[in-house]
């Protein structure tokens, strides 16, 4: 089973109109929502792939309530924790030329709120194949949260892939997560170097096992201890990019449970993220356009393994 931690879920809103026009009202032609948070997504892409998944993470109020619903109605495992602030909600404003984002904060977590979940999550890490710890840190918790996460599921044995920016990233390095997955921009903040294989091999220093940086339209790069990978899709896509790092997570925490080999779950991310650029909302991908995929990613060396390096599992 791969556990996704979403520590803040979100009532994700997408309203559509022809052209936003500011300091105007502007009529929406349609609004969905639907449960969302960056770990909510990956559980939604292991499900859709058939694959045994657990959402756990944050949710509080009349907002939570919709996510948890919305999750049931999706016939994905909640085992989110309660808390008493209000669930944020996010609101994409799609028009026929762009989408402008409207983000809530996110609940604030107290002291006890916190030391609740890390109960529920050492529960729920021990039978983890994988622990995936995706998106931003809600306010009120510290910035080495996830470092925490890291260390309670190394003691069960289990590794944890991070997808996460920023001082949240940073401060989670040196408890060793087996992966991270910045995108190119996270990369270059997080370490102020605009070559993406300079900057995976300083996140590597700073304790991370491996580092994939997703490249949009232009693939990805792993840094690992086994060697150093470009993989690129046969041509970028023209669709919706928003959650197709999600759904690179997705399958390298796959590839990382079944201990496939570092080029083989770089095709894997690289054809399944692809995918997902091809369907509409986040958290779903175009599953012919997968298959399809996959043969025709294409995948280099980027350097000869580092003599000391560990042969890949
Ligand atoms: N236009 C595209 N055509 C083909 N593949 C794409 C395209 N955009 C993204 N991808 C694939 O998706 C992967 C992830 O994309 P990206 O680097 O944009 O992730 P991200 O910014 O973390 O996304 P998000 O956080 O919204 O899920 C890329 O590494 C690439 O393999
Ligand atoms: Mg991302």
């Amino acid at each position: 089973m791969i556990l996704t931690v979403t520590l803040n879920t979100a009532l994700d809103i997408t309203c559509r109109l022809p052209e936003i026009r500011p300091h105007r009202s502007n009529r929406l032609h349609g609004v969905t929502q639907q449960a969302g948070g960056k770990g909510v997504n990956v559980s939604r892409v292991l499900a859709a792939m058939g694959r045994a998944t657990v959402v756990t993470g944050l949710a509080g109020g009349t907002t939570g309530q919709a996510v948890r619903a919305d999750l049931a109605e999706c016939g994905l495992r909640d085992e989110l924790v309660d808390v008493a602030g209000e669930t944020r909600r996010t609101m994409a404003v799609v028009d026929d030329r762009d989408v402008t984002m409207l983000l809530e904060p996110g609940p604030v977590i107290s002291g006890p709120e916190w030391h609740t979940f890390l109960e529920h999550y050492e529960r729920l890490s021990a039978r983890a194949s994988v622990v995936v710890l995706s998106g931003s840190l809600p306010p009120g918790l510290p910035d080495d949260s996830y470092g925490t996460l890291i260390d309670r599921a190394r003691a069960h044995g289990v590794p944890a892939v991070l997808d996460a920016d920023g001082p949240a990233l940073l401060n989670a390095l040196p408890a060793g997560p087996a992966l991270v997955k910045p995108n190119a921009s996270e990369l270059t903040e997080a370490t102020g170097i605009q070559d993406p294989l300079g900057a995976a091999q300083k996140l590597r220093a700073a304790g991370a096992a491996a580092v994939v940086a997703s490249l949009g339209p232009d693939g990805m790069l792993a840094c690992t201890d086994a060697g150093n990978w470009r993989a690129r899709p046969s041509t970028g896509l023209t669709g919706n990019p928003t959650g197709a790092g999600d759904s690179a997570v997705a399958a390298l925490a796959l590839g990382l449970a079944a201990g496939r080999p570092w080029p083989e779950r770089l095709r894997h991310a690289t054809a399944l993220s692809a995918a997902t650029v091809l369907a509409p909302r986040a958290g779903r991908f175009d599953a012919d356009a997968y298959d399809r995929l996959l043969d025709s990613v294409r995948v280099d060396v980027l350097d000869p393994p580092h003599p000391q390096g560990e042969p890949c599992p």
